[in-house]
């Protein structure tokens, strides 16, 4: 594949595509891209363009009166993250804040709820291509006093917290529903030792992304909305999402008009 100046390889984007955006939104799942984006233009009063769909990686731009985003989706899990990240800095994105869905591990987090992250336990594999193990995956403090700014001034149901996150779905976050019902001794009660240690939640990609952001002298955000609680279940309740949607675009909207 021939790219044309500074096209970058694996998302498809160039420097000229982002506008003015210097925050990029980062849902997983390409599907989800377009959704958020227009549930977001129609909260500010924006519009949307459409930018590249390559891979795991779908992209547009969001721009309103005072600002301009560009929401981007990261794939599922480290790896993936850590390329968009980086192709995203390469063009000039300085802020990053990904939008995804987790498992709560705590009692008190209800389905539903939304899960800021101040820090993430680094049990993926991506975040130590970038620092030794004992670097800690911290989330931008400017980023997430913003996040809990907004969180705040919308009353949804929110919580800060520790993020768990793990390269897989089922092993890592100690789930037996798998094809085979076996999780490796190393994880067997590991959920209840993190929730024993006040770990909020589990998802696949904040430690990456903490990490990453935090070596290369960037802000990184993490918020998640919980579409199964892991107390007492395994179930991914996805009746949840639209509920989830909701209230991270209020969130979002509120944070973004104050300047996120
Ligand atoms: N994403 C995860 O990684 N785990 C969950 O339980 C839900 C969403």
């Amino acid at each position: 594949m021939v790219l044309p100046d500074d096209c970058q390889y694996h998302i498809a984007l160039r420097a000229a595509d982002l506008g003015s955006a210097t925050t990029a939104l980062l849902p997983g799942d390409p599907d989800r891209v377009e959704p958020l984006a227009r549930r977001l233009a129609q909260a500010v009063g924006g519009t949307l363009e459409p930018l590249a769909r390559h891979r795991e990686f779908t992209s547009c731009r969001l721009q309103w009166a005072q600002g301009c985003v560009v929401i981007c989706s990261t794939g599922i899990g480290g790896p993936s993250t850590a390329i968009a990240t980086e192709e995203l800095a390469r063009l000039g994105i300085t802020r990053f804040l990904r939008v995804g869905t987790t498992g709560a591990i705590q009692p008190h987090i209800e389905i539903g709820d939304l899960v800021i992250s101040r820090a993430a336990v680094r049990l993926e594999g991506a975040s130590h291509h970038y620092a030794p193990a004992a670097y800690p995956a911290v989330a931008g403090f400017d980023t997430t006093e913003r996040l809990v700014a907004a969180a705040r001034a919308t009353q949804v149901p929110w919580h800060l917290g520790i993020t768990a996150s793990s390269d897989t779905f089922w092993p890592g976050q100690e789930r037996y529903d798998s094809y085979s019902g076996y999780v490796r001794r190393d994880f067997q009660g590991s959920l209840a030792e993190w929730r024993a240690l006040k770990v909020a939640n589990f998802e696949m990609e904040a430690a990456t992304l903490l990490t990453q952001c935090s070596v290369m002298g960037l802000e990184a955000g993490c918020l998640c909305g919980v579409i199964a609680q892991r107390v007492d279940s395994e179930v991914v309740d996805t009746s949840a999402y639209e509920r989830i949607s909701e209230r991270w675009t209020q969130l979002l909207a509120k944070a973004l008009s104050e300047g996120l």
